[in-house]
């Protein structure tokens, strides 16, 4: 176990509600996870029912003052625990874009902290390839690829591999990886299509688990809530303790 970056540019595809959720449910088997906002829109850190956090108290202030991850962590959730983000966070890459270092601070700071073994760590990513999704992505041992079940999101797939794999040449690393289809619309025809397409296609690594689009998953977040507290009966907490069974299975959680 180590660091999992939950990673697709494409925007709105679960990557939060993933994270989220996973951090909860590790949370719960008593794992004592730490989660990483790494989205200036700060979607964790509201989920999370954190919210109007000051730049220096978020990430942010990693960046701008190198304060250390430990002083930047609050708890959350009984065993869980944030590392918040703040709109300040949009600033990153006109900041620091040029400074060739800058894409290690974050992997560093969590060598520094003690995390990269235990507890694990969470990062949600924003949609973009910036300097803050190149650090979540420097510090990941494992990164976790949401994505819907619709043509464009499996496209996307072959370009994320694609730049997954300029980073590993490049940076002499791997990651391992695991795709989950996040919002798998079971009404539909095309997202079993989409599914088996994604099997195909990846072999060995898109998760059998799907998390299928349910009114809980989107409701849970306005309530400050996880699945498991919001509605533990619900099919959303029955998929994500699913995923979380799978991927300990397979060695990735
Ligand atoms: N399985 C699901 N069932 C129902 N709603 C979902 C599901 N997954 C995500 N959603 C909803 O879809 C929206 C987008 O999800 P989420 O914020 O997790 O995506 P994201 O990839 O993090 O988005 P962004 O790229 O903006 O960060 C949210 O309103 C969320 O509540
Ligand atoms: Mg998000």
């Amino acid at each position: 176990m180590g660091v999992i970056t939950v990673f697709n540019q494409k925007g709105g595809v679960g990557k939060t509600t993933t994270t989220f959720n996973l951090a909860a449910a590790l949370a719960r088997a008593g794992r004592t996870p730490v989660a990483i906002d790494g989205d200036p829109q700060a979607h964790l850190s509201l989920a999370l029912g954190v919210k109007d956090v000051p730049g220096s108290q978020s990430l942010y202030a990693l960046f701008d003052q190198k304060t250390p991850l430990g002083m930047l962590t609050r708890d959350v959730e009984p065993g869980l625990k944030l590392v918040p983000a703040s709109l300040d966070l949009s600033k990153i890459d006109s900041l620091y874009g040029s400074d060739p270092g800058i894409t290690r601070r974050l992997s560093q700071a969590i060598a520094e902290a003690g995390w990269n073994e235990t507890p694990p760590v969470l990062i949600d990513c924003s949609p973009m390839l910036g300097v803050l999704t190149l650090n979540a992505l420097m510090a990941a041992d494992r990164v976790l690829i949401p994505l819907a079940a619709d043509f464009l999101s499996l496209q996307g797939v072959y370009r994320i591999n694609a730049a997954l794999d300029v980073l590993e040449k490049r940076t002499d690393r791997r990651f391992v990886r695991r795709v989950v289809v996040s919002r798998y619309d079971a009404r539909r025809r095309l997202s079993f299509r989409i599914y088996q397409e994604l099997k195909a296609s990846f072999p060995g690594i898109v998760c059998d688990t799907r998390i299928h689009e349910t009114v809980s998953l989107a409701e849970s977040p306005m309530h400050a809530k996880d699945i498991f507290a919001f509605a533990p009966s619900s099919q959303g907490a029955a998929d994500f303790r699913l995923l979380v069974q799978e991927l300990e299975s397979v060695g990735f959680l």
